[in-house]
């Protein structure tokens, strides 16, 4: 696995640090507040898992799935909901978490869906964000990073469900990319 790696953008330890960073940033934003953090699976579950064992305040979890038609690498502008949330957040202090903003596809719809669920207030915590790549323009209250216009693997993300385990942000040989889709 570690042969298909061409160069490493974020090291486990840029990424623990600004984990902790984030979550301190969000402690404080939610002082005397309980939210419910919201994971968008599966890219999101890593991401999430570290930065709630640095937050201070009491909070929920829950998680959802969405899914984009289109080509592996390539989101499509529709997008489908493959798991929702267990229980209503009208009310609630709303935390999505997500592993990267490309397209900002994604996101938007995410976001529409949720504040039409009347939710107290509604933010948003990106590990990553590809500000090049963005079509729809989505508010987002906290990112880790930005980066390239490169297709990234690790810490959560994956390509063809692999490399999700990477503890650190990596971009791929080309070989690994093509042998993955064969
Ligand atoms: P968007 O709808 O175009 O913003 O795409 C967001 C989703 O596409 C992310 O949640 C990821 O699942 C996936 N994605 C976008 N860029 C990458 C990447 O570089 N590596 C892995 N997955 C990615
Ligand atoms: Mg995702």
């Amino acid at each position: 696995m570690n042969d298909d790696i061409a160069e490493i953008l974020i090291t486990e330890e840029q990424l623990q640090r600004r984990v902790r960073e984030l979550a301190a940033e969000i402690s404080a934003a939610y002082a005397g507040k309980e939210p419910l953090l919201v994971a968008v699976l599966k890219g999101g579950v890593v991401f999430m898992a570290d930065l709630m064992r640095h937050l201070t305040i009491h909070h929920a979890i829950d998680f959802m799935a969405t899914s984009s038609y289109g080509a592996a690498t390539e989101s499509s502008g529709v997008v489908r909901i493959l798991k929702d949330l267990e229980e209503p957040i009208e009310g609630l202090d709303v935390l999505v978490v997500e592993d990267i903003i490309d397209s900002g596809n994604t996101l938007d719809y995410l976001r529409r869906l949720l504040l039409a669920r009347n939710p107290a207030s509604l933010r948003i915590v990106a590990l990553l964000s590809k500000p090049s790549r963005r079509r729809v323009d989505v508010p987002i209250d906290w990112i880790g990073f930005e980066i390239p216009d490169r297709f990234v693997v690790g810490y959560g993300l994956d390509f063809a469900e692999r490399y999700r385990n990477l503890p650190f942000i990596a971009v791929l040989k080309p070989e690994a990319y093509a042998r993955s889709v064969a």
